[in-house]
């Protein structure tokens, strides 16, 4: 007769058996503050529950820039991960040169066509089949604000950039920093894009910044872009160069700072500090965006394998993905709203409402758009153009005019 011991022991080794059979997933993600590996490392849990065991792939670097360049040296030495965190245009760019691997007989079993928005879903596909996985809707156009600072500054959270420069020239003249920043081109970008949507409209925005319109770029409304842009670098510290994000909003957490401009993976960085929404800070849409949605979503692209059981894990992290537990759990961490429709609403906070009613009201409006600043509406070769210039100009005292037509010239050669 077994011993309790050896009875434990085969049952282990028969879990583990049958877990090791669901195999295994490399996945790289640029997912490291606080916030963020809260969030992946829900995606690892549910993985291993399914029996799927996790490689970490991290590349740390806001934005991704730094794991897009791993991740193409990875993959031109012909050894690319299961799964990369990639998105928007980019997701064609990687199916074009050949790399990606359909998961379309998941998307379809589980009724992916219907559990998305269309702006979501078709971003996810190439050629008509699902060869990425959605983990949510970022809002990239958010003002987070101390409002302890604001009360010691007697100002007010401003609806527009008017009203913006006269409510940080308080904080600044009550001793304390307005507007946290790291000095980062992709951070630059960031604030650039809220200034290009709060200044110009979804209009203007669409027209310029996702079509590439000659006139829309090359227009009285890009030099008055670029003079609001301006003036925000009066209301920086001097050690924003290369600071990362999170810790830049960690200055608007300790009150060092009143305000920052940054997409909703923010309130990740809030929720680890155990800070709560409307008492410790504030959310409210970038200056005169309070209409406008600028989308950014999070998706991992699967990279074709030649092993059967790699793809078969695949085929298992991608169902999970989209699996009503992690769109709640990992979101909920994240700062974003799910990308699945449909689903309860009451674990989520007030930001998390107000972007949920945002998302469906703006593309009833056309304030829908893509966030350029984060991949989701130009190539990469556009995108990089933007970025230079918006990082050139804000790190500089060129003249908004002078700003403009940089712009104007990086855009026609990089398109
Ligand atoms: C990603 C977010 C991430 C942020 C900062 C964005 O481009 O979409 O998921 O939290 O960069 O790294």
């Amino acid at each position: 007769m077994k011993t309790k011991l050896a009875v434990l022991a085969s049952v282990a080794a028969l879990s583990s058996g049958s877990l090791a059979s669901a195999g295994e997933v490399e996945v790289l993600h640029w997912w490291t503050s606080g916030g963020e590996a809260a969030s992946v490392n829900y995606l690892k849990e549910k993985l291993g529950e399914a029996g799927v065991s996790w490689t970490d792939f991290a590349v740390a670097g806001g934005g991704g820039e730094n794991a897009m360049t791993v991740l193409k040296s990875r993959a031109i030495s012909g050894n690319p991960p299961t799964a990369a965190q990639i998105k928007g245009p980019s997701i064609q760019e990687w199916g074009n040169l050949g790399f990606l691997a359909s998961i379309d007989s998941v998307a379809k079993s589980n009724d992916w066509d219907n559990l998305l928005p269309g702006v979501v879903s078709e971003v996810m596909k190439y050629k008509g089949e699902y060869v990425a996985a959605p983990v949510n809707v970022h809002r990239v156009n958010w003002l987070w604000a101390n409002p302890e600072v604001f009360r010691k500054a007697g100002a007010t959270i401003p609806t527009t950039w008017d009203d913006f420069m006269v409510q940080a020239q308080k904080i600044k003249d009550a001793g304390m920093i307005a507007l946290a920043h790291g000095g980062q081109a992709w951070q630059d970008a960031t604030v650039f894009e809220a200034v290009v949507l709060g200044v110009g409209g979804p209009g203007y925005y669409r027209k310029a910044f996702v079509e590439l319109d000659a006139d829309a770029i090359n227009s009285a409304t890009t030099v008055k872009v670029f003079e609001t842009f301006g003036k925000l670098r009066g209301f920086i510290d001097s050690n924003s160069p290369g600071r990362d994000w999170n810790v830049a909003t960690s200055m608007v957490i300790n009150g060092e700072a009143g305000m920052q401009i940054m997409g909703d993976w923010a309130k990740g960085e809030f929720k680890v500090a155990g800070k709560h929404v409307g008492t410790d800070f504030v959310c409210v849409a970038s200056p005169g965006s309070s209409g406008s949605f600028t989308f950014n979503v999070d998706s991992f692209a699967f990279f074709s394998q030649s092993d059967a059981e790699k793809a078969k894990a695949q085929g298992v992290m991608a169902g999970e993905i989209l699996g009503v537990d992690f769109q709640r759990v990992f979101n909920l961490n994240k700062g974003s709203i799910p990308a699945r429709l449909g689903m309860a609403r009451d674990e989520f906070d007030s930001c998390a409402h107000d972007s949920m009613d945002a998302f469906v009201s703006s593309s009833q409006t056309g304030g829908l758009v893509p966030s350029f600043a984060h991949g989701m509406a130009v190539s990469e070769a556009v995108s990089g153009a933007i970025y230079d210039t918006a990082t050139n100009f804000f790190n500089s005292k060129t003249s908004a005019k002078e700003g403009a037509a940089q712009l104007v010239k990086a855009i026609n050669a990089a398109r």
